[in-house]
């Protein structure tokens, strides 16, 4: 998934938005909690204060001030004791702790500050009756509670109650017979209702979530975008890696066929070289079988040769004598080695040399046979009559290579 709402990155902001409307609610809470603590401390100390003040004027059992229009007898005591008179004839009244409770909570009401109220479920005076609210707190103290409180609103204010239960206690005990249920030891209760005067706007709070939100999300936008961007980078360079590593696979493969294609050229090519090998093998063979049966014919030849009784020469047309014979030796005196390799004028030196009657002359001019007579001489000053036959030597193929010469001893 691609554009600014990929599915991660929805995934962010829905956790960033968890995240930041969890740190809100846990601070409303937390504002929340610290205002009840507030209220709750102040209000037990408030609660303690009257307590302190109420034990005061019980340890004097009731405290006696002059009468006046704000403090006249508590008709509500027993007749003999809601008044004395001093030296004077002056009326003092008795103030028990309840009545002065009321004229404390009277001066701190008309104040506007905090609002005490003592009561109780069976009231001596009538109209230290409860109001709607507490009653159900003066019923869970008989039942052995020790406190309540609770926030409530009042004209649009915020008020915050409190109420803590007074137990029946011996000193009480000249005034109050009884406690006001059966089987709990509770006489009544003081309320305390404070006025919240610090109240905490919640908007500020709410309102520096939203920067933070935002803030955020904006952020995770932008670098969830570019985080995006280098993914798909990556992504990309992944793809073109494969797609490297894809033909490296393919050319790899190309090279092994071809190199499976040359193993079988090499092999066929061997094969080949093998047979023609062995084809050259049989040739050689055969040559070599040849050459024997040349080699044995052309000893056949030297020995018939050799024991031809006429004298036989082979010279080519440049005038070495290429072959001698026995009987050619036996005529002249010579030795075998003296005669082959050399000139025939030079070896055997004779009146035709150098003349046109040279035999070798005429072979090589065309004639086809040449007959002439001739004295040998030999090595030891005799001179031979011989016949000398020359034909001419021809190769194989026809054309001329020298002469033959046949000298046969005519002296009989
Ligand atoms: C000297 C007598 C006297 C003593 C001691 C005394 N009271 Fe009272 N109390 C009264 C009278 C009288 C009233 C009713 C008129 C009034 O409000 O003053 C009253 C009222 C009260 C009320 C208000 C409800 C009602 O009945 O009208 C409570 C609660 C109360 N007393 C608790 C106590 C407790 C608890 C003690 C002991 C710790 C105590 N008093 C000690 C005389 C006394």
């Amino acid at each position: 998934m691609s554009g600014p709402f990929s599915h991660y990155r929805i995934t962010a902001v829905t956790i960033w938005l968890l995240a930041v409307a969890s740190s809100w609610t846990w601070n409303t809470v937390d504002n929340i909690r610290e205002k009840n603590s507030i209220a709750i401390v102040t209000a037990r100390a408030f609660y303690g204060q009257i307590l302190a003040s109420r034990q005061w004027n019980l340890m004097h059992g009731g405290v006696y001030v002059y009468s006046t229009a704000l403090s006249p007898p508590n008709q509500f005591l027993p007749k003999d004791k809601q008044f004395i008179l001093d030296e004077k004839g002056k009326r003092l009244t008795l103030m028990n702790p309840s009545y002065m409770t009321r004229q404390i909570a009277e001066i701190s009401r008309q104040k506007g500050l905090v609002r005490f109220h003592i009561t109780s479920l069976t009231p001596l005076r009538p109209e230290n009756k409860p109001y709607p609210w507490e009653v159900p707190w003066l019923e869970a103290f008989a039942r052995g509670s020790h406190e309540s409180s609770s926030f409530a609103d009042e004209d649009g204010k915020e008020i915050f109650h409190y109420m803590a239960p007074l137990p029946l206690q011996e000193s009480c005990k000249p005034c109050h017979s009884a406690a006001t249920t059966a089987g709990s030891n509770i006489r009544g209760a003081i309320s305390v209702s404070l006025p919240i005067p610090f109240h905490k706007s919640v908007w500020p709070l709410f309102f520096s979530h939203i920067f933070v939100a935002l803030t955020g999300i904006v952020g995770i936008l932008f670098f969830g975008g570019r985080l995006a961007q280098s993914r798909k980078n990556i992504l990309k360079s992944n793809t073109r890696l494969e797609q490297e590593v894809e033909e490296r696979k393919e050319t790899e493969k190309e090279l092994i066929s071809i190199k499976e294609n040359l193993e079988q050229i090499v092999d066929s090519r061997t094969r080949e070289l093998r047979r023609s090998n062995e084809a050259l093998d049989a040739e050689i063979e055969e040559q070599q079988r040849i050459e024997a049966a040349l080699v044995s014919i052309n000893d056949e030849f030297i020995q018939i040769f050799n024991t031809a009784p006429d004298g036989m020469l082979v010279i080519d047309l440049d005038f070495n004598i290429i072959r001698v014979n026995h009987a050619q030796c036996l005529l002249t005196g010579k030795d075998i080695k003296d005669i082959q390799g050399h000139k025939c004028y030079e070896a055997l030196p004779g009146k035709l040399c150098h003349t046109d009657q040279c035999p070798l002359k005429q072979i090589r001019n065309g004639t086809k046979r040449v007959e002439i007579e001739i004295h040998c001489i030999h090595t030891d000053g005799t001179e031979i009559p011989c016949m000398v036959t020359a034909t001419p030597f021809k190769e194989p193929g026809g054309a001329l290579t020298g002469m033959i010469q046949v000298t046969r001893d005519v002296s009989d």
